[in-house]
């Protein structure tokens, strides 16, 4: 069971991801345990507040040491061995796929989602979590970085899956884009399904199907081509 805590100012706002699709159901299962704890929680004056102006002035607010060290505090007390942190923020090393499949190796996870303008850097020195960007954008919160990371991995998750075979099928095309997939009907608005698929040659499918995968990952990706790729799930 892979146990996932996530510090957060909104769990409301994980409450329709948790509770849908793959993730509620390998929730149910038994196979991941997700808790949100509020760093409010944590706050020690009567306005409970978690964050402050930044010294030296300057627009927005930073996330306070106490609240944030405390809830970690809170949450790592009891836990052998202790969780893996993990800091969303847009200057974290880029999430791809090689780091979703190291992270669901792992037996507990810790997420923190920062807001405002960021963490009191003393959080980073003294905590020391691994830092973790989805994208060379800004969003308002670590939140959707942190479903992001949450879904990417419960669908590693062995039996998280209805179809076991979609992950082990996906990892023939090591490191390429999916190639193109049909369903009934056969046409559909003057539009056919490639003969090859409804021959039921088995050689000639999957040979379709590398190709179709090398080209569109030619014409969408070529970075994917080029760049070192250890990856054995398909994009
Ligand atoms: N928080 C704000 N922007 C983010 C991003 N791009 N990735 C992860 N966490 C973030």
């Amino acid at each position: 069971m892979l146990r996932i805590d996530v510090l957060t100012l909104f769990p409301d706002v994980f409450d329709g991801f948790l509770g849908s699709s793959i993730v509620a159901r390998a929730i149910a299962s038994g196979l991941v345990q997700v808790r949100c704890v509020n760093y409010r929680d944590f706050a020690t004056d009567r306005h409970r507040s978690v964050d402050d102006s930044p010294f030296g002035g300057g627009p927005g607010m930073v996330m306070m040491c106490g609240p944030v060290f405390d809830a970690v505090g809170s949450i790592t007390r009891d836990c052998d061995p202790p969780p893996s942190l993990v800091l969303l923020t847009p200057q974290g090393e880029r999430l791809t796929q090689p780091m979703v499949n190291e992270f669901s190796g792992e037996r507990h996870l810790l997420l923190l989602c920062g807001h405002y303008e960021g963490f009191d850097e003393r959080i980073r020195e003294g905590l020391r979590p691994r830092e973790v960007s989805i994208g060379d954008y800004v969003l308002s919160g670590g939140e959707p970085a942190a479903m992001v990371l949450i879904d990417a991995l419960v669908r590693l998750l062995p039996g998280a899956l209805g179809d076991e075979a979609s992950t082990t099928e996906e990892s023939f095309s090591a490191g390429l884009l999916e190639y193109p997939q049909y369903t009934k009907p056969r046409s559909f608005r003057g539009m056919e399904v490639p003969e090859v698929l409804l021959s039921g040659h088995h050689a000639r499918i999957e040979a379709w199907r590398r190709a179709q995968s090398l080209e569109r990952t030619r014409r969408r990706r070529p970075d994917l081509l080029t760049d070192a790729n250890d990856s054995n799930a398909p994009i």
